[in-house]
């Protein structure tokens, strides 16, 4: 692909397609999100305003780095503290595609909130065509495909959307990330899924099992960094299983699985082959610093069968 050449396309549509209005971004600090601010901001300037939603389910420090990052690159990111509202969304729920869809829901709701109060017309998405893809067989619904899900964007919230990226696979919104002179930590970020840490916590999503997982995903990132491997991270399991305390008593506490997976474009996946040496380790880190979790396990399954995240 020509990135220059669609990059020159892309910024002409969307200066053609916003005219006068005002465009949200609503940026989560991903590959597809900041590859997409980054070009919307380059064909609109003042015209968007990026926001960065604090849904209490990102990774550890998430929504400060991010603005940090982007302050460097010129574009103000302006955070906005949404982590009771999610919380309370997802309260009681425990069946994955319910927990999917409380997300989404607060996310939309939330977001429509701060496009009234910005007077914006277009919300920018960064979809990529493995959501479409993804979303048309039904495998799952990505919070970020509205109209594939049913929902009508300006009918039901009152903006348009733009997804300028929506044509392209992973690796090229890379491409276009480096040719727009972005830093490589930002264009090679391993995927992170829209509804965060909820994807990785199995059963009850409460601030303190989110907590748990965040810290679990924080040590796998860790000992993991300088393995070239597609993404890396926990799961908190929903059962407590039994441990036995260094006195002899016995404890219930939880089970963390790692998943570490190879992939190209995230449509097949296959499980990274780490050392014993280094599935030792953090299992170490896990048990010692996370004094609630019992048993550590590590994820074998390919996609398919399975899907790389747990919901
Ligand atoms: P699965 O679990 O379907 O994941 O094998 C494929 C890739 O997509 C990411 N993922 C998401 N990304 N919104 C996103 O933007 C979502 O709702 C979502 N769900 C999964 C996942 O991390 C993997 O890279």
């Amino acid at each position: 692909m020509d990135c220059r050449r669609f990059i020159r396309a892309r910024v002409k549509e969307m200066k053609k397609t916003v005219g006068d209005g005002k465009v949200i971004s609503a940026l989560s600090g991903g590959v597809d999100s900041s590859v997409c601010t980054v070009l919307a901001h380059r064909a609109l300037g003042r015209k968007l305003r990026v926001i960065f939603i604090d849904d209490g389910l990102m990774r550890q420090d998430e929504p400060q780095s991010v603005k940090r990052n982007f302050a460097k690159l010129g574009i103000k990111v302006d955070i906005l503290d949404a982590r009771k509202d999610f919380f309370k969304a997802l309260k009681g729920i425990t069946d994955p595609e319910k927990k999917r869809k409380a997300f989404r829901n607060c996310f939309y709701r939330t977001l429509g909130k701060a496009i009234k109060a910005s007077n914006a017309h277009f919300l920018l998405q960064g979809t990529i065509a493995a959501d479409i893809i993804e979303t048309k067989k039904g495998v799952k619904t990505q919070h970020n495909i509205l109209e594939q899900i049913g929902i009508d964007p300006k009918k039901g919230y009152g903006f348009r959307t733009l997804e300028p990226l929506k044509t392209l696979f992973k690796p090229s919104v890379r491409a276009v990330g480096k040719a727009l002179g972005m830093p490589r930590e930002m264009y090679q970020r391993m995927p992170f899924p829209g509804p965060g840490l909820a994807t990785r916590t199995m059963g009850l999503v409460t601030p303190e099992r989110v907590e748990v997982v965040r810290q679990a995903c924080r040590i796998v990132e860790e000992e993991t960094s300088r393995i070239r491997l597609f993404q890396a991270f926990a799961v908190l399991l929903a059962d407590q299983a039994t441990g036995v305390t260094r006195d002899g008593r016995r404890s219930m506490g939880h089970t963390i699985a790692v998943r570490c997976v190879d992939s190209k474009n995230a449509i097949t996946a296959r499980p990274t082959q780490l050392s014993w040496s280094r599935l030792v380790r953090i299992q170490k880190r896990l048990i010692r610093e996370i004094p609630s979790v019992t048993k550590v396990l590590y994820d074998l399954t390919p996609k398919p069968p399975s899907t790389i995240e747990y919901i």
